[in-house]
């Protein structure tokens, strides 16, 4: 962590919980939450539950953002939502090419800048979600395809937006699956998607993007990923379904 950076800690519920579970959750959430100064909350539900979840949230720092969005402002899509119509309900933030939507739904990179555009104009906080599957690194390709991803969501975003954007490093081998990459390898990954950033958008851009670690992040294992120095907070799916492991998570150095 760094001290210039807002920890942040989000869940990412995906197709999970029913109405009243999800209000219940967000109720509970909310009435732990401090007054947000020191540490950026949110969560990321199904897009039917946007409504009623951000009523909930309103009047604290908890963020409430959608899972994806489409980049085009209406027209014939169906089954897609546009950023206006997401923060007509709202979200507040939305995630982008998280690994289930790139290779469970076959997301192409060249959505990804389209994308990360269209929640930037519509008000919305994208976090862009990159990361390498196993037979990539077994292959000792990670950079690459992170330095792939990478270009691909950031090629219309410009040094002066980029206290709105936030990167996620999801391993896929360690999504869902309770395999969690070492503090060693995540240390290396985020030092080079900061250089990255650097590199592309200057030395201010590098130091004040926010990198966060996602892939089967749980209260046991939160405090050493936390005090990785490039790691500004965590992505977390299955442990934000329940309050038991979502709050240790959400006050990981209490
Ligand atoms: P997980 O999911 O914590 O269940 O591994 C993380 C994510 O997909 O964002």
């Amino acid at each position: 962590m760094n001290e210039g950076r807002k920890p942040y800690i989000a869940g990412n519920w995906k197709m999970n919980l029913d109405r009243a579970k999800a209000l219940d959750l967000i109720k509970t959430i909310k009435g732990r939450l401090g007054d947000g100064n020191d540490r950026e909350v949110a969560v990321f539900c199904p897009s039917v539950y946007l409504a009623d979840v951000s009523a909930v949230a309103q009047g604290s720092p908890l963020g409430v953002g959608a899972q994806n969005l489409w980049f085009e402002r209406d027209g014939a899509y169906t089954g897609e939502l546009s950023s206006a119509m997401l923060r007509e309900v709202g979200a507040d933030r939305v995630l982008i090419g998280h690994s289930e939507r790139r290779h469970v739904l076959l997301e192409p990179d060249d959505w990804m800048a389209r994308k990360m555009r269209a929640a930037l104009d519509g008000s919305l906080l994208p976090i862009l979600c990159v990361g390498e599957k196993l037979e990539e690194r077994k292959g000792n390709r990670t950079e690459r395809v992170l330095k792939r991803q990478l270009e691909a969501g950031f090629s219309d975003i410009q040094a002066e937006e980029i206290r709105r954007v936030t990167i996620a490093y999801e391993p896929v081998w360690a999504i869902g699956t309770g395999e969690t990459a070492t503090p060693l390898q995540v240390g290396e990954v985020h030092k080079f998607i900061r250089r990255w950033v650097a590199s592309r958008l200057g030395a201010e851009a590098g130091e004040a993007i926010r990198v966060l670690y996602g892939g089967s992040v749980n209260p046991g294992n939160v405090k050493a990923l936390m005090s990785v120095p490039d790691v500004d907070g965590v992505l977390v799916g299955g442990a934000s379904l329940k309050p038991d492991t979502f709050l240790p998570l959400i006050e990981f150095d209490r």
